[in-house]
């Protein structure tokens, strides 16, 4: 791998903006914007004082200075790009969650296997300094054996039927857009493990996708966690990990700026974090670091883990009988 890492950033929109943000704080280089009108990849790359503007995906796939794209586009083209950008041999920092369902992520990791290409899905927030943290208080066994997991995010989106998260054309929906963030935290602490047995409601809204949804999930040897997220009703985002020995509070948690550690018994530790930047800084230091490394895949945030939790996600949708209409022509 070259000392310059050149990335691209396909899509022009909110995430693009706030990733470019952290990868300048992470010493990373942006040669490249694309976007699907030239004009608007034109203006973005000079606003942001990037070399080159393609209003073609195939075309910045020719750039040779484009080492790793950045993929902040919906999640309904995650697919489409992850393995075009594969098949041209470029690294991918897909957002997540990286595809519609398993079935499209499973032809992403093909393509990436078969290129010997990197890819990871864009969880961020297992890379911020509190999340770190907590992985080390698991550990080192600090609140025993974890036995519940609760976590919480949703936010009230003001309601817009043509925008990304209520249109399902684009993938729209809380499950995706946000439950995907407890459903992930939930999946980190259990090791990465697939749920046993999952318990779950979704209500969808007018525009056919889920709006308010909770899951239980059981993970055996009396393990269990609970998950909820919305689009129309502001939750408290926190997260709970309750072990036999004591508790881990992460307030706030997708955004985590502290972690706090109660043991039964002990004075309570916290970790507040040095959140540099705005937090997408950490990522994208771990993907420059795994390619200066050789790596197709984050230990973090592995291929494997990724897919578990979108299969978690079909298996959510399939018991309230959710299909995207995607997935409707496919069938
Ligand atoms: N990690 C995080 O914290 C975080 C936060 C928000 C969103 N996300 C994820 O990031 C992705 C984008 O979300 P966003 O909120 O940034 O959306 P957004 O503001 O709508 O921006 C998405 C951009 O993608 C491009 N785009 C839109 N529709 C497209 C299509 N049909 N085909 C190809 N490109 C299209 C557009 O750029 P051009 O018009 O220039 O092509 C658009 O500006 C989603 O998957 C979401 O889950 C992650």
């Amino acid at each position: 791998m070259k000392d310059t890492i050149g990335w691209a950033l396909a899509g022009t929109g909110g995430i693009t903006n706030k990733f470019f943000e952290g990868l300048q704080a992470a010493g990373g280089r942006a040669v490249a914007a694309v976007s699907r009108s030239k004009e608007r990849a034109r203006e973005f790359a000079s606003k942001k004082g990037i070399e080159n503007a393609y209003g073609d995906f195939d075309q910045m796939l020719d750039d040779a200075d484009v080492d790793v794209v950045y993929i902040g586009a919906p999640h309904s083209v995650h697919k489409e790009m992850s393995v075009k950008a594969l098949k041209a041999k470029k690294a991918v920092l897909c957002e997540k969650p990286c595809a519609i369902n398993a079935d499209e992520l499973q032809a992403m990791l093909q393509a990436a296997r078969d290129n010997n290409c990197f890819f990871m899905e864009a969880m961020w927030t297992r890379y911020l300094p509190p999340l770190v943290k907590v992985r080390q208080w698991l550990a080192q066994g600090f609140i025993g054996q974890v036995k519940m997991i609760q976590a919480n995010f949703g936010f009230n989106a003001a309601f817009n039927p043509h925008s990304r998260i209520f249109d399902p054309c684009l993938g729209g929906g809380a499950l995706l857009d946000a439950g995907i963030y407890p459903l992930s935290l939930i999946s980190m602490v259990y090791g990465g493990q697939k749920p046993l047995g999952i318990a779950s409601r979704m209500f969808l809204g007018e525009t056919g996708v889920d709006e308010v949804t909770s899951a239980v999930l059981d993970y055996g040897e009396s393990r269990i966690a609970c998950a909820s997220t919305a689009i129309r009703a502001q939750l408290v985002n926190d997260a709970w990990i309750y072990g036999t020995k004591g508790k881990i509070h992460i307030p706030n948690f997708v955004w985590a700026k502290t972690a706090k550690l109660l043991q039964e018994g002990e004075n309570d530790q916290h970790c507040e974090s040095e959140f540099i930047a705005n937090g997408y800084n950490y990522e994208a230091q771990e993907v420059m670091q795994c390619l200066r490394e050789g790596k197709t895949e984050s230990a973090v945030m592995p291929w494997d883990e990724s897919l578990t939790i979108m299969e978690t996600m079909d298996a959510i949708r399939a018991q309230s009988g959710f299909r995207y209409p995607c997935e409707q022509a496919a069938a």
